[in-house]
């Protein structure tokens, strides 16, 4: 890779579906691993990395005083198949969702659940990507990536990737360490429909349609998330902002004697997921505005650049949102994006 390559002074607003203004000081495009390795010759770099994927999940309040590296390693292949299942491998910059209907048009299921998730594919188990009951995790089988420390490959099985709700080891332990250059599925040549979410079952029950098929599905799925999510063409958001905390069985109950409406998921004998969107529509948030940016009305989870916000308006309005739910509910939510 010539160094010539990498840009600077880069906008950054076309790669951050906040659509918010930032500079990186320095910015490269990848393409190919062995570029990235060669680049990195053989040991770490000095400057801070950012590894961008569709910039989703995402928010700049600052420039970036480092190199960006932008992962558009492209390519899919299927590894081998049998009767029953598949594995194929994805590179890091494909677009998830146009791989996921590429699964899909090839009797390869398991990911319909997770349909027009924006984002790629190399971020996908970073934030560990979930929707209507899956999460990738239970789909990867191995992560193909370099560590910029070292500019060394290195393979994480599925089972090394510490995958949890909205958290893996490459967002906690090893946060900003590796970029993903591929990641290696296993899905199903037969069907095994996931439609025990709440949304989903209302959704099929509406339909005309008998039969159910994994295409079928995912054209529901879509169908909510256009109902429910704003569309980052069309309105600037970076998806949930916030996570849906994770508390002890105890606290729930105390919560629940509290709020008797307070929608609860179990996650384990221990640990129960509550709903963060049910705690902020409750605080009077959904709909709000905070100059040029404001809580979505569709879906309170959601905050929207309605047009020339900053980063730190929308940090602003943020914290505004975890004040108000922490005091009402003793509660402090965690952001789900990355904030820079
Ligand atoms: N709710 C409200 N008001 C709201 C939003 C939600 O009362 O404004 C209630 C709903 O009525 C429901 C419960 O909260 O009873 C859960 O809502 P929903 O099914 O819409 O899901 P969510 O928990 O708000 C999570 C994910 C979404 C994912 C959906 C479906 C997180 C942080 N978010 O949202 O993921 O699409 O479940 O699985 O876990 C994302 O991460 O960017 C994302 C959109």
């Amino acid at each position: 890779m010539a160094l010539s390559s990498i840009l600077e002074n880069i906008s950054l607003q076309p790669y951050n579906t906040f659509g918010v203004e930032a500079t990186a000081r320095c910015f490269l495009s990848v393409a190919t691993t062995e570029a990235l390795v060669a680049l990195l010759g053989g040991q770490g770099q000095d400057v801070p990395i950012l590894v961008l994927g569709g910039g989703s999940n995402i928010l700049f309040t600052r420039d970036f005083e480092g190199l960006v590296l932008k992962n558009d390693i492209l390519g899919i292949d299927v590894l081998a198949k049998d009767d029953r299942s598949v594995r194929v491998r994805a590179g890091g910059g494909e677009d998830w969702h146009t791989f996921v209907q590429w699964c899909l048009r090839r009797g390869f299921y398991g990911l319909e659940n997770l349909s027009l998730i924006p984002g790629t594919v190399g971020a996908a188990p970073v934030q560990n990507i979930g929707a209507y009951g899956v999460e990738v995790g239970d789909r990867i089988e191995t992560v193909e990536a370099i560590d910029l420390q070292s500019g060394e490959p290195c393979r994480f099985k599925a089972d090394a990737c510490d995958f949890a709700y909205r958290r893996s080891l490459f967002k906690d332990r090893f946060r900003g360490r590796f970029f993903i250059t591929a990641v290696i599925f296993k899905l199903s040549k037969q069907p095994q429909l996931i439609t025990a979410y709440a949304d989903v079952r209302h959704a099929l029950a509406e339909r005309k349609e008998t039969t159910l098929t994994p295409q079928g599905l995912s054209d529901t799925i879509c169908a909510i998330r256009r109902r429910k999510l704003p569309d980052p063409e069309k309105l600037a958001n970076a998806g949930s902002f916030f996570k849906n905390p994770v508390i002890s069985r105890q606290h729930c109950d105390e919560l629940v004697g509290r709020f008797p409406e307070l929608p609860v998921y179990p996650l384990d004998d221990q640990r129960v997921k509550i709903a963060a969107g049910w705690m902020i529509e409750y605080c009077g948030w959904k709909g709000r505005t905070l100059g040029a940016c404001g809580v979505y009305p569709h879906q309170a989870l959601v905050l929207v650049n309605y047009g020339g916000a900053s980063g730190r308006d929308i940090l602003i309005l943020a914290e505004a949102v975890q004040a108000s739910v922490e005091e009402t509910f003793g509660i402090r939510l965690e952001p789900e994006p990355l904030i820079l």
